[in-house]
């Protein structure tokens, strides 16, 4: 065992069989995929840490628990059950189900945003939270801190907002022209960096001040939570589930993917106190999700949410072994020269590809890039997120441009790890030494979809 990772508090009970293809099978397989992992099949992926989204390993006791849902069309057993987890341990009183975390932004955008649109300020983005706030006719504002898009600061909490920035906002558009600031636990674009509770105490208190709703992403809150534990003097004694609640009082509602923290393959919800925003949601999701005590999730998949919200905000040493995994594979690329985005986040390992392939502009696109190399290496799926999982017509535009190396929940050991690590590190000195001879000419984009483009692009080798 190294002793950099803590053993996990769970053993093994169910497995799936993996199996790695051969080189020239992946090279046909990532060719026809367009250079796009999003469109590569799963058979041909070896160990995928495409998304900690929907595929973490779900325990027993969330298995049996889906023996209990109760599938009635109204009033199932099993959204009572959700809803008192979710008052238990996000302390919210109104709790509205949906499909999963986009299902529940699409509802909450369209119910805080009205025909005047208006102005939302975020710490950064996720592209389907933004997307939403843009079809609901809103249009976003960005307050992160500058630490957030430098990949190399190690500044603790990049999650915060700035609250000078939110403040001049505030001031340049009026109260009235903000229908809802959101902050983001975890921040999953600036490497899963969390916000401090001094931060969001501050941020709370400008909002209340202005009659702002302050409305939580909660989609990773419990790292972000034992992040404040750890980095902010005054948390290391309380326990996570009491950090939890205290990050939720300073809020008005949240959105939640439970697909993350709750290890469910398919979830979600939002919550809120306000009776309003509650009933304005209620009405929204019969059309969208389905009736607001199942919104498009089975009795069993609530059950299953409310099980895994129990595990995670009880069982600290869940996510304590989770964020050991992310850091020894962060350290382990790190002290053999590949270059990773600072400090280790919550749920991945950002490779920072621009100083992968130094002499390809961002407009050829050198994360796409890379995550093809690093799945042509060793079968190894990663996730772009830099210039097209930004917006169109963003381009050129020079910001983060980095890899996705992302640790689903309960699911690979430490030899596993050992053995991305090594495949990105023998990427790493493979395109180094071409970029000796002039190295590769990165990809062009030769389709894209009108919105959420990451997903579907394609390319091809220049
Ligand atoms: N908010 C955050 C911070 C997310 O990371 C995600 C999804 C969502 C909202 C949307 O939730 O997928 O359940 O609809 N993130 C996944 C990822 C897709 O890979 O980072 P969803």
């Amino acid at each position: 065992m190294d002793s950099r990772i803590l053993p996990p508090p769970y053993k093994n009970k169910t497995i799936e069989f993996i199996n790695l293809i051969p080189r020239e099978e992946r090279e046909k397989a990532i060719a026809e995929a367009g250079y796009n992992t999003f469109l590569l099949r799963s058979r041909h992926v070896y160990i995928d840490l495409l998304t900690d989204s929907g595929t973490g390993a779900m325990s027993d006791r969330q298995r049996s628990a889906m023996e209990l849902g109760d599938e009635a069309y109204a009033g199932s057993e099993s959204f009572y059950r959700l809803e008192e987890a979710v008052r238990k341990y996000f302390g919210y009183k109104h709790m509205v189900p949906a499909h999963q975390g986009r299902g529940a932004e699409h509802i909450m955008a369209k119910a805080l945003i009205g025909p005047a649109g208006g102005f939302i300020p975020n710490n950064m983005y996720f592209t389907t939270s933004r997307a939403h706030q843009e079809f609901a006719g809103g249009t976003w504002v960005d307050v992160s801190i500058d630490a957030a898009k430098d990949p190399a600061s190690d500044f603790p909490f990049k999650g915060n907002i700035d609250v000078e920035a939110l403040d001049k906002v505030i001031e340049k558009r009026q109260a009235d022209n903000i229908p809802f600031v959101r902050i983001e636990a975890s921040l999953n674009m600036a490497g899963g960096q969390p916000f401090s509770m001094g931060n969001l105490s501050l941020v709370s208190r400008l909002c209340r001040r202005n009659g702002i709703f302050l409305l939580l992403d909660a989609t990773r809150i419990v790292e972000n939570a034992y992040f404040i534990k750890e980095r902010e003097p005054g948390y290391a004694d309380k326990p996570i589930a009491q950090v939890i609640r205290e990050i939720c009082d300073f809020t008005d509602g949240c959105t939640m993917s439970s697909k993350k923290d709750h290890f469910v393959n398919i979830g979600g919800f939002m919550a809120t106190n306000n009776e309003t925003v509650f009933a304005k949601a209620k009405e929204l999701v019969v059309i969208y999700e389905g009736l607001h005590t199942y919104g498009g999730m089975a009795g069993r998949d609530m059950e299953a949410v409310a099980q895994g919200m129990r595990e995670s905000c009880e069982n600290e040493d869940l996510v304590k072994h989770y964020l050991s995994q992310i850091e020894y594979l962060h350290d382990e690329l790190k002290s053999r020269g590949v270059p990773v985005a600072e400090p280790p986040g919550a749920h991945a390992v950002f490779l920072d590809a621009k100083k992968f392939y130094p002499h390809l502009p961002q407009s050829a696109f050198p994360a796409q890039m890379l995550a093809a190399d690093i799945y042509l290496e060793g079968g190894v799926r990663t996730m772009e997120r830099g210039i097209v999982s930004g917006q169109h017509g963003e381009e050129p535009y020079d910001g983060l441009e980095l890899v996705r190396v992302t640790i689903p929940r309960r699911v690979y050991e430490l030899a596993h790890l050992k053995y991305v690590a090594d495949t990105i590190i023998s990427a790493y000195r493979r395109v180094a030494a071409e970029s000796a001879y002039g190295g590769a000419r990165g990809l062009k984009m030769v389709y894209q979809p009108p919105s959420l483009r990451f997903f579907q692009a394609r390319f091809e080798r220049l």
